[in-house]
C-alpha cells in the first residue's frame, strides 16, 4: 500500500481541483434556518452523497422531518473505525450590504498582509472544514486504493438552526453509526501557526420571551407610568440576571460548575493568552465578564448569559411617544461542566414570572438545549491526533477550550458512548456567522494534509 508521503504529495498536486470542488459546494445556498432555502439544502445534501459515492463510499442523503442528513461508509480497511461529523448548512447572510461581494459566489481574496483567503458564507463554518476531511479521504483512496481505517461520514443540515432532528437520527441508527472514535472539524486553531485539539466545549440553553401588556400601543402621556410598560418590565428582568460582579443571579445557576482543575489551568497558562490580543482586534479592551476570572476562563470554562436580541416599541427614524403593547428578547446561556440546561431553563422562567405584573402576560419559546462536554485528553487516540497535527504544522499541537457549542459532540457521547477529537483549522478572524466570512487557503490545504496524517496515525 502506498504510504503517507505519496498521499501528501498527491494532495498538493490536486489542490486546485479540491478548491474547485469546495467552490461548487459554497455556491449552494444552504441556509437551514430559512424555509425559503429548503430546496438548496436538499441540493447540497445530494451533492455530498454523490461526491462521496464517487470516491467509493456507500452514501445516501437520508430524509428527516427537516433537512436531509448525509451518511456514507467506507469500511474496506477493517480494524479501527472512526465517525466523522460535519454540517453542510450555513448561517443567514444578512446584513447583505456589509459583504464586499456575493456571499454565494466564492473567490480568493488577498488580505493586506498577503494572506490568501477563500471568501464565502460557509467557507470556514463548516463547508471548507468538512471538505478538508473529504479531500483527505479522496487522496488516500486515489493513491493507496483504500483508507487507512474504516470511516463513516455524517453530514448534518440543521446545525445552525437548532439541530432538532439529529438526536433522533443518532438514536435510530446507533448500530450503523457507532465507531471507536468521533472526529469533528468545526473548531479553530490556537493561532495561525499553532494547531489545536478542543477538549472542552460549552453547552447551550436558548430562550425567547415576549412580555404582553396593554392590548394595543398607547400614548405615553395619556397612560405613562399608570399602564404597565413591557419595555420597562423586560429591562428589569434582563438587568436582574446579573449582579455587580458579573455573576448570574439565577438560583442554582452555578450548580455543577467546579473551579478549573489545576492541570488544565497550567496548560492554559502556557498558551500566552493576552486580553489585548483577544479584545484588541475587535476594538475593545476591558473584559466585561465575571470578576476574578481571566477573559480566557470567561469564554472557555465559566458559564454565561447573553442577550442576543431585544425589541419593543418604536425603533424607526425620529421619535414616537408610545408605550408598546409587547416587548421581547432572545437570551442564550452557555453552560460548562455539569450544568443542567433544563434546570437552568426552569430557573430562568421562574425569574421572569416573578417580575411580570399580574395584569400582563409572558410567553416563552424554547431554542435548544445541550450540555457542555469535556474529553479525557489522556485517551491514546488524542495523543495520535496531536502528534499528526504537530508533524504537519511543525509546532506542537495544544489542547484548548472553546467558547462555542457543537451540540452533536454531547449527543455522540450520550447516544453512542463515543469520545470525539475536535480538530479544526478555523481562525479567530474568520468572521463565522458575520459578513465576509473567510477560510484561509492554508487552513484548507494543510487541513486536508492534517486529516490525511490523522487517518494514518489512527491506523497505528
Ligand atoms: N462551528 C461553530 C462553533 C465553534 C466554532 C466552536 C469555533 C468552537 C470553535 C458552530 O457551527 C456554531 O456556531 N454553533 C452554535 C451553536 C448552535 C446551537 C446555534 C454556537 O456556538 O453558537
Ligand atoms: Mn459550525
Amino acid at each position: 500500500m502506498a504510504g503517507l508521503d505519496a498521499v501528501l504529495a498527491h494532495i498538493d498536486g490536486d489542490f486546485d481541483k479540491a478548491l474547485e470542488r469546495l467552490f461548487a459546494v459554497l455556491r449552494i445556498k444552504s441556509i437551514s434556518t430559512d424555509p425559503a432555502y429548503a430546496e438548496e439544502c436538499k441540493r447540497n445534501a445530494d451533492w455530498h452523497a454523490e461526491d462521496l459515492r464517487s470516491i467509493g463510499f456507500d452514501a445516501a442523503s437520508r430524509p428527516t422531518k427537516g433537512h436531509p442528513i448525509v451518511v456514507g461508509h467506507d469500511r474496506s480497511a477493517g480494524g479501527k473505525t472512526a465517525l466523522f461529523y460535519g454540517h453542510y448548512d450555513v448561517q443567514p447572510v444578512d446584513p447583505l450590504d456589509l459583504w464586499t461581494k456575493d456571499p454565494f459566489e466564492p473567490a480568493i481574496d488577498t488580505l493586506p498582509d498577503g494572506t490568501k483567503v477563500i471568501r464565502a458564507r460557509g467557507s470556514a463554518d463548516d463547508k471548507g472544514q468538512l471538505m478538508a476531511f473529504v479531500e483527505a479521504c479522496r487522496a488516500w483512496k486515489k493513491v493507496a486504493g483504500k483508507l487507512p481505517i474504516a470511516v463513516s461520514i455524517l453530514l448534518e443540515g440543521e446545525e445552525e438552526s437548532g439541530g432538532a432532528n439529529l438526536p433522533g437520527f443518532l438514536e435510530a441508527n446507533k448500530a450503523e453509526l457507532k465507531a471507536d472514535i468521533g472526529l469533528i472539524c468545526d473548531t479553530n486553531m490556537w493561532d495561525p501557526q499553532t494547531p489545536a485539539i478542543v477538549t472542552m466545549l460549552r453547552g447551550l440553553c436558548g430562550e425567547e420571551i415576549t412580555i404582553h401588556a396593554a392590548d394595543r400601543d398607547l400614548h405615553s402621556g395619556f397612560y405613562g407610568m399608570a399602564a404597565a410598560n413591557p419595555n420597562r418590565i423586560l429591562a428589569k428582568i434582563l438587568a436582574d440576571l446579573y449582579d455587580e460582579n458579573g455573576r448570574i443571579t439565577l438560583p442554582g445557576f452555578y450548580d455543577g460548575v467546579p473551579e478549573l482543575p489545576e492541570s488544565l489551568k497550567k496548560q492554559w497558562d502556557t498558551l500566552g493568552f493576552t486580553v489585548e490580543g483577544f479584545l484588541g482586534p475587535i476594538g475593545l479592551s476591558i473584559p466585561a465578564g465575571e470578576k476574578g476570572y481571566s477573559a480566557l476562563e470567561q469564554t472557555w470554562s465559566r458559564p454565561t448569559a447573553e442577550i442576543n436580541g431585544m425589541g419593543g416599541g418604536y425603533q424607526g427614524e425620529g421619535f414616537k411617544t408610545v408605550i408598546p403593547a409587547k416587548a421581547s428578547a432572545k437570551i442564550s446561556f452557555r453552560l460548562v461542566f455539569d450544568q443542567d440546561p433544563h434546570a437552568i431553563r426552569k430557573a430562568f422562567r421562574e425569574h421572569v414570572k416573578a417580575r411580570v405584573p399580574a395584569d400582563c402576560k409572558v410567553e416563552f419559546k424554547e431554542h435548544g438545549a445541550g450540555q457542555a462536554i469535556r474529553f479525557p485528553d489522556t485517551d491514546p487516540a488524542f495523543a495520535k491526533c496531536r502528534q499528526a497535527l504537530s508533524d504537519e504544522w511543525g509546532k506542537p499541537a495544544v489542547f484548548i477550550g472553546g467558547g462555542g457549542s457543537i451540540p452533536v459532540t454531547h449527543q455522540l457521547k450520550q447516544s453512542l458512548g463515543m469520545d470525539v477529537v475536535l480538530a479544526g483549522f478555523g481562525l479567530d478572524d474568520d468572521r463565522i456567522h458575520s459578513p465576509n466570512e473567510k477560510y484561509n487557503l492554508e487552513s484548507f490545504r494543510r487541513g486536508i494534509r492534517s486529516w490525511a496524517r490523522i487517518l494514518d496515525a489512527l491506523s497505528r
